[in-house]
């Protein structure tokens, strides 16, 4: 992984690129992409079904979302999609799942406008309630949209066309839901990158980063220097400890060392944290070893933000330089 303090940049202007180069940088930088599924038919009712990672949602009410359709980079000619969103104004758009992202590359294939990807993809084609085109059963998420506004980007070889679709029915399978929230686990989306490069948005690919408070938080500007100096603590551990509505107080920090040395007190709570257990090793070396304070308490902080225990975090650390400069004095 690049140091993100140490970046050695390729700058370069876009006009100097060829088209090639540019879809290749978008498709890298801009990852993952969620991936709509989308369902057409043509004025003379031939289905069509294209997946497009160009794709995102604009608003919730009206509830909007878009894709785009580029003409293609070897001869400027559009897309089959396209052609009928012109014709019908009607699309659905289906989220793809990870057991479904085999057969939706496949549908994929520049197949001829007279055939219809529904059976070479061998998706399971349903009934739309307010549209034409067909649902595909196999995805838990479908939209069924009337299109609002197409945007053409350009005229060239590899210009996008911004659909704008207007959600009237959305269709959502009820076992992806935990309480009313679409769970990431359930759901288990891919998204698109470079390449041939898909990613699988479940499992330990997915995590929590707490949103920032309704009071605001410090900023990392304000955190003591010596944290953010640190040289165990990371980029996202300064981001964390900058989300906190204020730094302890010396009777906080003052309590909370007390809790230390109150054997009885801290013996309970260490049992199963391994944070608590560092910090009070930390503790022991205070007459001693500067360095091993530091470190040890800072490698306690870490952990304890790993384990989203921010006050604890702030708190030791806090504590640590109060103990480091008191030694100092
Ligand atoms: C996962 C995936 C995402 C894609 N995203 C886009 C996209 O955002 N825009 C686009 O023009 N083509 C995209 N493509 C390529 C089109 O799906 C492909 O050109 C397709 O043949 C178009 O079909 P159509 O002519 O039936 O509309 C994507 C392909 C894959 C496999």
């Amino acid at each position: 992984m690049p140091d993100n303090k140490k970046r050695d940049f390729l700058s370069i202007n876009a006009a100097d690129a060829t088209v090639m180069k540019v879809q290749k940088f978008l498709a890298g930088g801009i990852a993952p992409r969620p991936i709509a599924l989308v369902s057409t038919i043509a004025a003379d009712g031939t289905g069509n079904l294209s997946p497009f990672s160009y794709f995102n949602t604009f608003g919730a009410n009206p509830p909007m979302v878009g894709f785009s359709a580029l003409r293609r980079v070897r001869d400027g000619s559009t897309k089959d999609t396209l052609n009928n969103v012109q014709a019908t104004r009607e699309c659905v758009i289906h989220a793809v799942s990870y057991a479904m992202v085999q057969q939706t590359s496949l549908s994929s294939t520049e197949y001829d406008s007279s055939v219809d990807e529904f059976q070479k993809s061998g998706f399971t084609a349903v009934n739309s309630d307010v549209v034409k085109p067909k649902r595909v059963l196999e995805s838990p998420f479908h939209m069924e949209c009337i299109v609002k506004q197409i945007i053409p980007l350009g005229n060239d070889g590899g210009s996008g066309n911004l659909v704008l679709c207007e959600v009237v029915k959305f269709h959502i399978d009820k076992s992806i839901f935990n309480s009313d929230v679409i769970e990431p686990q359930l759901i288990d989306l891919v998204g698109r990158n470079s390449a041939n490069y898909y990613t699988r948005a479940s499992g330990t690919a997915v995590f929590e980063v707490e949103k920032p408070r309704a009071k605001k938080g410090i900023g990392v500007d304000q955190l003591p220097s010596e944290i953010r100096n640190s040289h165990i603590l990371s980029a996202n551990n300064l981001g964390q400890l900058g989300n906190i509505e204020n730094l302890p107080t010396e009777t906080e920090i003052k309590h909370f060392l007390d809790t230390f040395e109150d054997n009885n007190a801290s013996e309970s709570i260490s049992e199963d944290c391994k944070y608590f257990t560092i910090f009070r090793a930390a503790l022991s070396f205070v007459n001693s070893d500067s360095n091993k304070v530091d470190e040890l308490i800072e490698t306690a902080a870490q952990i304890a933000l790993e384990n989203k225990d921010t006050d604890f975090a702030i708190k030791a650390l806090c504590a640590g330089i109060n103990l480091i400069r008191q030694k100092a004095e």
